[in-house]
């Protein structure tokens, strides 16, 4: 990744944790730039003027072995603060002589109470008492400390788990600061920022919407844009920042797949039509969906085919246009960390994310990304200084391939139009009951099953309409939501007397792990 060399900032040298994305958000929560990096990235740098403190983050790697990877020796000597996180805080022992071993019998996971052995100014306001719960999340420890180290704090397992050498300003924690689960983490981290690193806060959210607008505008030029507009909160953002900056050489194509909510394209339509005033090209391409999707029933088929089938069509407008040089994509921040290897190796790679956004390299365009650097709930206060709408801002996410994974089995048109209700009186009694924005994401599934029921007086066959509803922070874990009897009941009530073709209501009561947020 190529790094910002303008702006005095944070880097985090990514080690292939599954958290270090959350150490990047901590700190500009803070209101201090900070960019994720890899060692590639870091020994690419050669102007480190601008960059104020380096945190290492976590890895699975250990430095018990011959060949780990190791920060480049000078690193340690620009005088520039540097705070190491588990893997980091090992790296830190190892590069200054301390010693590290595997303690299979001393390892911790989870919840570990720290107790407190000197004072520090990382450590300020810290702790309540000499004590404090941190969340740990390793096998490797530090046995021996390194020379002109100072310990700081332990817990009964880890001697150092937090040192210090206060002269050189080289800090290192075993525990995660930066999840949520450690009691006071952040203050931690914002010791290191503003006592440690000395930064002012140059980060905000808002004020950078000038500054993507204008590069869109330095690059793009004279030159056509197309973008693919689906309502979603990315796309929609993506769509108002490139209008801001070029307005009439901003193309958006909204290919209507037949899949989507109850009157969603229609309203997407108008709204950025009119209210909006964009350039909005709409193909309506249900009928070629159905069709490719008849008789479908395996979900990676149907996310393949309607993949492709997207790209066809998306491809084939586009040439329709004059003179167009880029593609704009609502690629974010975490997409780019996750779908990178940060030491190289395989096993930190994590899945590529299956987003119909993904579209062809080979339409020979180059690609906009104006939220490249950006988290979901940033994009959505973009959004919001871009004059965008409250209900596209709050509208929890949507797959790519749309309804085509909430009918399990064979999809047709009739069950199409039957899931479409079903999820239209949910979605509306969740947002007459305030309960929309308290949740992440929630949706009705048709099952492919037919059970038999009795209304009024008449035997009835028809299908069960699932209802999902989860929490989360971010997709990658959830919980099932808990709505009262209440409203269970009411929502049962609405939907067998509201659509037809449905003659029982089931709520799933999983949480992702062990399932995922959508059945298919
Ligand atoms: P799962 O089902 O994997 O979903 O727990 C996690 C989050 O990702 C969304 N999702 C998708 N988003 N294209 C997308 O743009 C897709 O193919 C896709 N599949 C799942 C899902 O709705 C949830 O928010």
């Amino acid at each position: 990744m190529k790094e910002n060399s303008k702006k005095e900032k944070i880097i985090i040298i990514d080690f292939g944790s599954q958290v270090t994305k959350l150490i990047a958000r901590r700190v500009r929560e803070l209101g201090v730039f900070s960019e994720v990096l890899t060692l590639k990235d870091l020994k690419r740098i050669k102007d480190f003027n601008k960059i104020k403190g380096i945190i290492l983050s976590g890895g699975p790697a250990t430095v018990t072995v011959k060949n780990f990877p190791n920060i480049p020796s000078r690193i340690f000597l620009l005088n520039i603060p540097i705070l190491g996180i588990c893997y980091g805080l090992q790296l830190i022992a190892i590069n200054f002589g301390g010693k590290v071993k595997s303690g299979r019998k001393r390892r911790e996971f989870g919840r570990a109470i720290l107790l407190k052995k000197n004072s520090s100014l990382l450590t300020k306001n810290f702790y309540k008492t000499n004590k404090n719960y941190v969340w740990m999340s390793h096998q490797d420890i530090v046995y021996k400390l390194p020379k002109y180290f100072k310990k700081i704090a332990s817990t009964k397992e880890s001697p150092y788990t937090i040192i210090e050498n206060k002269f050189k300003k080289i800090y290192g924690i075993q525990f995660h600061p930066e999840v949520t689960h450690t009691k006071n983490g952040k203050i931690l981290i914002k010791n290191f920022l503003f006592k440690i690193c000395k930064m002012k806060k140059n980060w905000k959210i808002t004020s950078e919407k000038e500054r993507i607008i204008k590069n869109i505008k330095n690059k793009v030029k004279n030159n056509k844009v197309v973008c693919a507009l689906s309502g979603g909160v990315d796309s929609s953002v993506v769509a108002l920042l490139i209008n801001k900056a070029i307005k009439k050489n901003l193309v958006c194509i909204m290919v209507d797949t037949g899949l989507m909510r109850k009157n969603e394209f229609k309203l997407t339509y108008q709204l950025f039509k009119k209210k909006y005033k964009l350039n909005v090209k709409l193909i309506n391409a249900s009928k070629i969906f159905y069709k490719k999707l008849t008789n479908i029933i395996n979900p990676e088929r149907k996310r393949k085919i309607i993949g492709n089938l997207f790209i066809k069509i998306f491809e084939k407008e586009s040439k329709k246009i004059k003179n167009v040089k880029y593609l704009a994509q609502g690629t974010l921040y975490p997409d780019i960390i996750e779908s990178r290897s940060a030491t190289g190796s395989k096993s930190s790679k994590i899945k590529s994310h299956h987003n119909v956004g993904g579209l062809p390299k080979k339409m020979n365009l180059k690609l906009i990304e104006p939220l490249r650097e950006f988290f979901k709930d940033e994009v959505r206060q973009l959004g919001k200084s871009v004059g965008l709408s409250r209900e596209i801002i709050k509208k929890h996410p949507f797959p790519g391939p749309g309804l085509a994974i909430r009918i399990i089995g064979k999809i047709t048109p009739e069950k199409i139009k039957i899931l479409q209700e079903a999820d239209n009186i949910f979605i509306n009694e969740l947002i007459k009951d305030k309960l929309y924005e308290k949740i992440w994401q929630a949706y009705t599934a048709l099952l492919p099953v037919k059970t038999v029921g009795v209304m009024g007086d008449s035997r009835t066959y028809e299908y069960i309409c699932l209802i999902r509803a989860v929490k989360s922070e971010d997709g990658m874990t959830a919980d099932y939501f808990n709505f009262s009897k209440e409203f269970l009941d009411k929502i049962s009530n609405k939907i067998i007397n509201g659509v037809i073709g449905v003659n029982r209501v089931v709520y799933d009561i999983t949480s992702k792990p062990p399932s995922t947020i959508e059945l298919e």
